[in-house]
């Protein structure tokens, strides 16, 4: 063996898995970035005002490595105590943390697909299985899903689900929440768009975590804060497995602020809520198949079900959207929903590209 030849000293899981694609953070002129879900608007003036007032000579110092400050905010808005959160380096980390708290080589996940393709990525990384559970062609839950998840310790559930944008019904969660045998994992990280939460449900089941981010409605994907909450026995084990200081000084200051100023919240919601229904309502009249979002996205089919080139064609025009290839998923494409002048920039530019198909179209 020569002394140049590669021997890998990795655990055979982490060779033989391909990593988590994040999605592309283009550099090209007259971008339009519609391919990973942030927000369109700025953060709320209360962050730059924090940032402008931070004393820098604090970060000598480790951050509160319990985020106690966000954690009482954020636990006094459910009207749960401190106890019931854990802060997250983005959510992101708590769906770390929770897959490396319930799944291994003997105890495997369950997520549903599609959805958020971190969840197998991480399994896999723990060297669990991770047992997917295929939607409905209309993506619904299937009727036998608690009977596919059963060997699972952990069931991962995106509601609403990313990339379909769709939700489930509320009293059918119930239901899995009830019956399942381990974990459930709701990821709420779109639930501000939505018509409604299982929050509550982390008072009724002692198997539930529900995990939020400030990346969507927040609008602050950059700083990278996420929590979730849960019954305070589970909240205490993923303390145990969380980084010492997973949530860095700034972030948790930045955090707190953006929660001090639920009015631009509220309204940067409305305003992604009717881009979106613009959006919607343009691409039905352009022929289009579109899944009922209650997320800031849609997952849209063109008229001649061909994902990738819609994909393509946008991207010609400086437009990036989300492309899944795959058997569910190659015939539509995900969009992400930005302020209204950039729901007339790809509804303009998708009238161009599929104009054979044009019904009444829906003027902006
Ligand atoms: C369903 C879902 N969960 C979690 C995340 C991760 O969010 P964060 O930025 O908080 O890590 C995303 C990001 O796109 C997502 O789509």
């Amino acid at each position: 063996m020569s002394k140049l030849e590669y021997i890998s000293y990795f655990r055979p899981e982490i060779d033989n898995m391909g990593g988590y694609t994040p999605g592309e953070q283009p550099k090209m002129a007259n971008l339009l970035k519609l391919n990973t879900n942030e927000s369109p608007f700025p953060p709320s003036p209360s962050v730059a005002e924090t940032l402008k007032n931070f004393d820098c000579e604090k970060l000598r110092l480790y951050p509160d490595p319990t985020a106690d400050e966000v954690r009482e905010i954020i636990a006094g808005m459910f009207g749960l105590t401190k106890d019931y959160v854990i802060a997250g380096n983005g959510s992101d980390d708590i769906l770390t943390i929770s897959m490396r708290c319930f799944a291994s080589a003997d105890k495997p996940a369950a997520c549903l697909w599609p959805s958020y393709s971190l969840y197998p990525t991480l399994a896999g990384l723990q060297g669990a299985e991770c047992i997917k559970i295929n939607l409905t062609e209309n993506f619904e839950l299937p009727v036998d899903l608690l009977a596919q998840a059963k060997n699972a310790n952990i069931l991962f559930i995106a509601r609403p689900n990313a990339p379909i944008g769709n939700s489930f019904p509320r009293a059918l969660m119930a239901e899995i929440c009830r019956e399942f045998k381990g974990i459930v994992l709701i990821d709420e990280a779109y639930v501000d768009f939505a018509t409604d939460s299982c929050v509550d449900f982390v008072k009724e089941f002692p198997n539930v975590i529900i995990s939020r981010t400030f990346s969507k409605s927040r609008n602050l994907a950059g700083l990278r804060f996420g929590f979730a909450l849960a019954n305070p026995k589970i909240i205490e084990g993923m303390m145990k497995m969380k980084d010492s200081y997973n949530v860095p000084m700034l972030t948790q200051a930045v955090a707190a602020a953006t929660l001090r100023d639920p009015a631009y919240f509220a309204d940067c919601v409305a305003k992604i809520r009717l881009a979106r229904e613009m959006l919607l309502l343009g691409l039905y009249d352009l022929g289009f198949k579109v899944v009922e979002s209650e997320t800031n996205f849609l997952f849209a089919s063109p008229p001649d079900g061909d994902g990738e080139r819609y994909f393509r064609a946008l991207r010609e025009q400086g437009i990036i959207v989300r492309y899944f290839p795959g058997p569910a998923t190659g015939k539509w494409v995900r969009i992400t929903i930005g302020d209204t002048q950039s729901v007339a920039r790809i509804f303009l530019a998708t009238r161009e590209i599929y104009k054979e198909y044009g019904q009444d179209v829906y003027e902006l």
